[in-house]
């Protein structure tokens, strides 16, 4: 039956880059929140709750801009080497964000997945991330990965170790175990976005990025908004990516 009432919601035109690629997987290293807060006189652990307000800022946002899979390094395994006092704020920042922003997840479409070892985490977390990703897992509109734990050369190597027993050997299916050794799967990264002044990859997602365009920006994480990330995308759209190829103008 046809429903008069209901008109065809005119989508935005997006930049040839991102119609080219609809489902625009960008990964954050979201870096700079202790110096954000010692800079204010704050402790290190207010710069994390900062942090998490900003994460909440461009998970929101995301989505109007094209992006379909968001990837945030909350905490890396090397961030063990800092004081258990930190990494424990850290951890209990995100158990804090997974049990109030679960609803809020479903009712946005946001598929929420962890990805990154779980052993080590306090049980009390694993829990809430099972519930979390069984919660969300129809989400449509955004699929949001937080790297929690999480290192790309351990899961690298931990996926090799696996992947002798695959009878099909080919860079698909090692992306195939990949995925399942990050459980949150293993996409292409097109944009990777690394606040706070350092550029360097700090073991994120090294086989996901060898085609990404990167953006190194000043800014410390707690002060990136919507407004920076819709810049990135833009310069991402100018961006010409060839993957080795020619670029069109010169391929003719
Ligand atoms: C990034 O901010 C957040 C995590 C690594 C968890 P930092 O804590 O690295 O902040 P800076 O780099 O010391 O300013
Ligand atoms: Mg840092």
């Amino acid at each position: 039956m046809l429903m008069p009432h209901l008109t065809v919601r005119q989508l935005p035109t997006l930049p040839p880059a991102i119609a080219q690629a609809p489902r625009l997987h960008v990964a954050i290293i979201s870096d700079g929140n202790g110096r954000w807060a010692t800079s204010r006189g704050l402790p290190r652990s207010a710069g994390h709750r900062a942090g998490a307000e900003s994460a909440r800022r461009v998970i929101e946002a995301a989505p109007r801009m094209g992006i379909h899979t968001l990837t945030l390094f909350a905490l890396s395994s090397a961030n063990w080497q800092r004081p258990a006092a930190e990494v424990q704020a850290i951890l209990r920042l995100l158990q804090e964000y997974l049990l109030t922003e679960t609803h809020h997840c479903i009712d946005e479409g946001v598929r929420l997945s962890i990805i990154g070892r779980r052993d080590r985490l306090p049980a009390a977390l694993r829990q809430a991330i099972a519930d979390s990703e069984a919660a969300t897992a129809k989400g449509p509109r955004l699929h949001l990965r937080l790297a929690v734990d999480y290192s790309a050369r351990e899961a690298i190597y931990h996926a090799a170790c696996r992947f002798y027993k695959v009878t099909e050997l080919s860079p698909q299916s090692f992306s195939t175990v990949l995925a399942e050794v990050h459980r949150g799967g293993s996409t292409e990264v097109d944009l990777l976005i690394r606040t706070g002044g350092e550029q360097r990859l700090s073991d994120f997602l090294l086989w996901e990025c060898a085609f990404a365009e990167f953006v190194f920006l000043q800014k410390r994480w707690p002060d990136f908004t919507a407004a920076d990330l819709d810049a990135a995308v833009k310069e991402f759209s100018r961006r010409e990516r060839t993957r080795g190829a020619l670029p069109d103008a010169i391929a003719g």
